[in-house]
This record gives C-alpha cells, structure tokens and sequence, in this order.
C-alpha cells in the first residue's frame, strides 16, 4: 500500500497564489499551519498582502481599533462595509472574510442572508464569519445554502461579552468547555468551512480538534489550532487599549507614530520644515513679473 503524501501549491511572497476554501482544508490535512490577520483598511491590506498572510479578516474589532468605539458592539453594517471595501481593494491573494457586526444576522435566517450577500456584492468578500452556536449555527447553515462560505466564532464571543461575564477565558469548566465543543460541532455541522477559537484554555482546545475535520483558526486558544490569527493593532502595538494576554506584540508601532508626529511638529515650530528640497521653485523672470503685476493691483 502506497501512501499519498501530502502537497500543497507552494507560496512565495514573490508569486504569491490565491487562496480558496480547498487550499486551505488542503493546508489542514498537510499540517501547515495557516496564518491570519485582521485588517481594517488599504495599507493593513497591502501590509497583509505584501507579508504573504493566508485569510485576512475585516473583524468587528475595528469598531475598536479604528472607529473608537468602547467594544465591537455599536459597529453598523455600513461601517463594517466601508472598512470591508477598503481591504478589498488593498488584496489580492488572500483569503478575504468579513465580520457580520453584531444584531445584522442574529434575528432570523433572511436577514442573515441579506447581510452576507450585502458584504459579498458591495465589499467583495469571500466569506463571511459569525459569532457563538446555538441559532448562530442555524444562520451559518442559511448563508452557507446561499452560497456564500461561513467562518464560525466560538469561545469568547465579544459580540456577546456582557452575557459570558466580560472579556474573560472561556470554556475553564467541564460543563463551558463542553458547551464550546456542542457549538464547535453545530457550527461544523451547519457547514463551516472554518471556526474560530478565542480564549479558551490550550488544553481543551487540543482535546477538540481531533473532532474538526474544518481548519480551526485559534485565538488565544494555545498551539494546536490549525492556523492563528491576530489583530493587527496588537501585534503591531498600533492600539493604546486593553491588549488581551494572548496578544503578541511584535513591535510599537504606536510608540515609532507618536514620535515621528512629535518630530514633526518640533520642526514645524523650530521653521526647521519645511527645507529648500520641499518647496517648488518659479523661473527669475516669472517671479519678477509676477511682482511687478502684484504691485499694480
Ligand atoms: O473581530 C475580530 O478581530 C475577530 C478576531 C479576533 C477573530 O473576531
């Protein structure tokens, strides 16, 4: 008996190749892990194109890092829809998701619909993601018949944060954990062609993937997920807020901004800037007659 080995399409940052739903469940089955990353416009757009990311994924979390507001909740669809588009155009290979915001799916298997189509016809998505099991798995099932690809979202859930006592780990008990694994399956089942999970511990995330056959994305969910996913201001150190203990920061970013922008400004206020190699220049004679016409208005 001869075994298949296991190849995936090789990726360069040179020649980078579209990613679809099969490459990435190929990329489960040879055990590549598969890297997301959140972004919320253009330039993070081209940053996660030009550094070779698999899935970006327009998350609600913009609602926060972007759009300032206090959590992921207040976030409208339309808003949603601009920071989408914007990714979109900033995109070429990736996988590109988009986050239904809170209360645009939840109410009834139509309305799920029509959110999705509206993040795939107006801001070109690939797929979509949603948050929690329980009637979040029968919407998922909806958007997944209509066509359009569903990533699900369990475990911390910040859409409903208030509800799970604040943006804390989840699944730390036998019954949580269990209720994660019930909406992991539903979400699977409903038909998912991948799942999110965020803050839960490592070791109930290990136990669960043997039962996923779809690529599990974690989030503070410990090293045997099939893929992670960070958001881009944390791991960038773009954002001034709370950054979760999952959150690596791989620079300060913010820190670099902030002192550029004050160099800035001392020079400004030291008529440092702008030099002689900002400013354009006018031909002798031009200038000479422009005076001369000044002069006699
Ligand atoms: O909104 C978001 O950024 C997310 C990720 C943390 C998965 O849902």
């Amino acid at each position: 008996m001869s075994a298949t080995p296991h190849t995936t399409v090789p990726q360069t940052l040179d020649d980078p190749i579209p990613m679809t739903l099969p490459r990435l469940a190929e990329k489960k089955r040879a055990a590549e892990p598969i890297v997301m990353v959140t972004a919320y416009d253009y330039p993070s757009a081209q940053v996660a194109q030009a550094a070779g990311v698999d899935v970006v994924l327009v998350g609600d979390s913009g609602a926060m890092t972007v759009l300032g507001y206090p959590s992921t909740v207040p976030v409208s669809v339309e808003e949603m829809l601009v920071l989408t588009a914007a990714v979109r155009r900033g995109l070429e290979t990736p996988l590109l998701v988009g986050d239904l915001p809170f209360g645009s799916y939840e109410a009834s298997d139509e309305q799920a619909v029509a959110t999705a189509q509206r993040f795939v016809k107006e801001a070109g998505c690939d797929a979509v993601k949603l948050e929690r099991g329980g009637t979040s798995a029968d919407r998922a099932r909806a958007i997944v018949q209509s066509g359009i690809p569903v990533m699900g979202h369990v475990g911390l859930t910040p859409q409903t944060a208030t509800a799970l006592g604040g943006y804390r780990a989840q699944a730390r008990t036998s019954d949580r954990a269990l209720g994660v694994a019930a909406d992991a399956l539903a979400l699977q089942e409903a038909g998912c062609f991948s799942i999110v999970f965020e803050a839960i511990p490592a070791a109930v995330a290990r136990e669960l993937m043997p039962l996923l056959d779809i690529p599990v994305i974690g989030i503070g969910a410990g090293p045997d997920t099939d893929g992670q996913v960070l958001v881009f201001h944390d791991l960038l150190g773009i954002y001034d807020g709370h950054v979760p203990r999952f959150a690596k920061r791989y620079h300060d970013l913010r820190g670099e901004m902030v002192a550029a922008v004050g160099h800035y400004a001392a020079e400004v206020r030291g008529r440092e800037f702008p030099g002689p190699e900002h400013a354009y220049s006018i031909d002798e004679r031009e200038l000479a007659e422009f005076q001369l016409g000044l002069s006699r208005m």
